[in-house]
């Protein structure tokens, strides 16, 4: 007898997520979505892993997660809408072993499909389980005051990085690998997926011009707490502006005496010596 796949950790972490993001403005409307590795053993006490309900078609070859288990938000699902019907606007997914298919084991009961933006997901996860084998969560949401940031300050990944570890103490220590901007591009394709991914080899934050932003981190707490920080820092640098600018800052030498008191390597070339 399986139990409840309601009372599944991952599912509940996905249902509270989707809730927090929408509370927070980051996920109007369908924006915004969320995938999360699993594994066999956390989804058999509740379901048969053998049954599969569909096979849906991919354009590009995930064949790197082949065998792999997501839980994914849908595609035109509203963040708040998946804790009052998990199973219509949530999917557990797996990877076919030809990488070109995804079968779906569980959700998206009225006929939905994973979200839009999987191939920038799961080229993500690839790249990221390259450099960290801990990593599990990628989350896409419409942060409110990073997408402002990127009207009005140089869209460079130093120079952002820079002004959002000035704007919280915290900042450097929680993100030393600073944070990385694509060029503005057509969301849901394989060519932004692949944008990404590739800035995704150095850091877990990747800035999508007049858009959004992508977080990848080991847990869900870990990757919300990272998008979490980096929007506090943009919307302080908002403040900032409005007050008329900054007339004092952290200065370098203090940004490197907080690295060394965290133990943590802040990224090369941001920090004057
Ligand atoms: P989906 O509804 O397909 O997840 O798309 C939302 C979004 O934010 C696109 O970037
Ligand atoms: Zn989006």
């Amino acid at each position: 007898m399986k139990q409840d796949i309601l009372q599944a950790k991952f599912v509940q972490e996905m249902m509270k997520t989707t809730a927090n993001l929408y509370r927070l403005g980051w996920d109007e409307r369908n924006g915004g979505n969320i995938s999360y590795l699993i594994t066999e053993e956390q989804i058999e006490p509740f379901l048969n892993v053998q049954e599969v309900k569909r096979i849906v078609p991919m354009s590009f070859d995930a064949s790197p997660l082949a065998g792999k288990y997501f839980i994914v938000t849908g595609s035109g699902k509203y963040f708040k809408n998946v804790s009052d019907d998990p199973a219509g606007n949530l999917g557990i997914i797996r990877i076919a072993e030809d990488g070109k298919s995804y079968e779906l084991l569980w959700g998206f009961e009225d006929g939905g499909v994973a979200t839009s933006e999987l191939p920038t997901h799961l080229m993500n996860h690839i790249q990221r389980l390259q450099v960290d084998d801990q990593h599990r969560v990628i989350i896409h949401c419409h942060a409110t005051h990073l997408i402002a940031m990127t009207f009005t300050h140089r869209l460079d990944a130093v120079a952002l990085t820079k002004t959002l570890w000035e704007m919280c103490t915290e900042c450097i220590v929680v993100f030393p690998d600073g944070v990385e901007v694509i060029p503005w591009m057509v969301p849901g394709t394989d060519d932004i997926g692949r944008a990404t991914a590739e800035k995704m080899k150095n850091v877990r934050l990747v800035l999508w011009p007049h858009h959004g932003i992508f977080g990848a981190g080991t847990t869900m707490d870990d990757t919300f707490g990272l998008i979490e920080t980096a929007e506090k820092a943009a919307q302080v640098y908002t403040i900032v502006c409005a007050q008329g600018g900054k007339k004092q800052t952290i200065k370098d030498k203090e940004l490197k005496e907080l690295a060394d008191a965290f133990g943590v390597t802040p990224r090369p070339g941001v920090l004057k010596r």
